[in-house]
């Protein structure tokens, strides 16, 4: 039996630090490469002395390098300690499903069907980002339900990604089956048509997690793109106002285009993950998404989006990491 070998590409470590206040991606290295490298920019920013920015960089530098083990940690201690109030949710069932979704899913299923076929079942925005309906009203109630009693329970949870601060990351939260069916049985067939090009034919793992906006917590996110060859955005509640999505060019073009998405209950988002893109502030309530990062190792393996090389690889002991293989372990030699 052997075993896929996840790792993370060493980038992570050290490039793509989001410093908000400045709306600055930077590299992170050590303090003389970060202040020759950023010290003019910054000050065009306002930034008058970017030396104040150091121990902030360097404790970014530190909850990297920790998380992926902190983050297995958080998801043993939340199955054992977690009192689920729906615990059906967990498992993905096919009656979670808006029953449009799975006819546009059976219909991509069809042997030799083309594109055309499926793409009149869902809206196309420009750009080839689509969005369809995704789960049942009734589902994203529950879901919410669980989300604000996991929210609101004492249990660790750690930011969602690097930009978004709030919100959950769903395999600590014990919905990783859930998410690994939806993207093998459901979305797969979709992405295989929409976008074999970025490896919508070969998406064989994903980070998901919740991102919340609120008042006083995170309202809007900045224009970037995701670690992602498709992601899968869906909105999960109706209790808000403005802050719609907006879309520009893929990382590598240019173009002052934008196009708005304004997010519906239910329905979700499919786009490619380096298309940029960011959302405009909520002016009222919270809104609740659901975003599915979805990898392919076979395109991910040759780039590294992120940095943009050949990936240096760090195996991680748990989990997908972000979606890099380096190769096959033959357990029982290992065990
Ligand atoms: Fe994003
Ligand atoms: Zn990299």
């Amino acid at each position: 039996m052997s075993k896929t070998q996840y790792s993370i590409c060493r980038c992570f470590f050290t490039h793509n630090i989001f410093l908000k206040e400045y709306n600055i991606h930077v590299k992170y290295r050590e303090k003389d490469q970060f202040l020759q490298d950023y010290s003019q920019v910054l000050w065009t920013k306002g930034c008058s002395s970017p030396d104040l920015l150091i121990p902030k960089l360097e404790a970014e530098y530190l909850r990297r390098k920790q998380l992926h083990d902190e983050s297995w940690n958080r998801q043993l201690l939340v199955a054992k300690e977690y009192k689920p109030i729906h615990p059906q949710i967990f498992t993905l069932q096919p009656l979670f499903l808006d029953p449009r979704f799975q006819e546009i899913v059976s219909l991509a299923e069809k042997p030799e069907q083309m594109v055309d076929g499926i793409l009149k079942h869902m809206e196309s925005h420009q750009e080839r980002i689509y969005s369809l309906p995704v789960f049942t009203k009734e589902f994203c109630k529950l879901f919410l339900d669980e989300l604000v009693n996991f929210e609101e329970s004492p249990l660790p949870k750690d930011q969602p990604n690097t930009m978004n601060q709030y919100g959950i990351k769903l395999d600590e939260f014990g919905f990783d089956n859930f998410i690994s069916s939806l993207r093998q049985t459901y979305l797969t067939p979709l992405t295989k048509l929409l976008f074999p090009d970025v490896g919508g034919e070969s998406l064989d793992s994903h980070k998901a997690f919740i991102v919340t906006y609120k008042e006083g917590q995170d309202v809007d996110l900045d224009y970037h793109y995701d670690n992602a060859e498709v992601t899968l955005n869906v909105c999960l509640n109706e209790d808000f106002s403005d802050g719609d999505l907006y879309f520009g060019p893929m990382r590598n073009e240019t173009s002052s285009q934008r196009l708005g998405y304004s997010h519906k209950l239910g329905r979700g988002v499919l786009h490619r993950g380096q298309q940029r893109h960011g959302a405009l502030p909520i002016s009222d309530g919270v809104r609740y998404n659901l975003i599915v990062w979805m990898r392919s190792s076979q395109v991910r393996n040759e780039l590294c989006p992120m940095c943009d090389e050949k990936p240096c690889l760090v195996p991680v002991k748990n989990g997908y990491g972000d979606g890099f293989t380096t190769s096959t372990v033959d357990i029982c030699s290992t065990v």
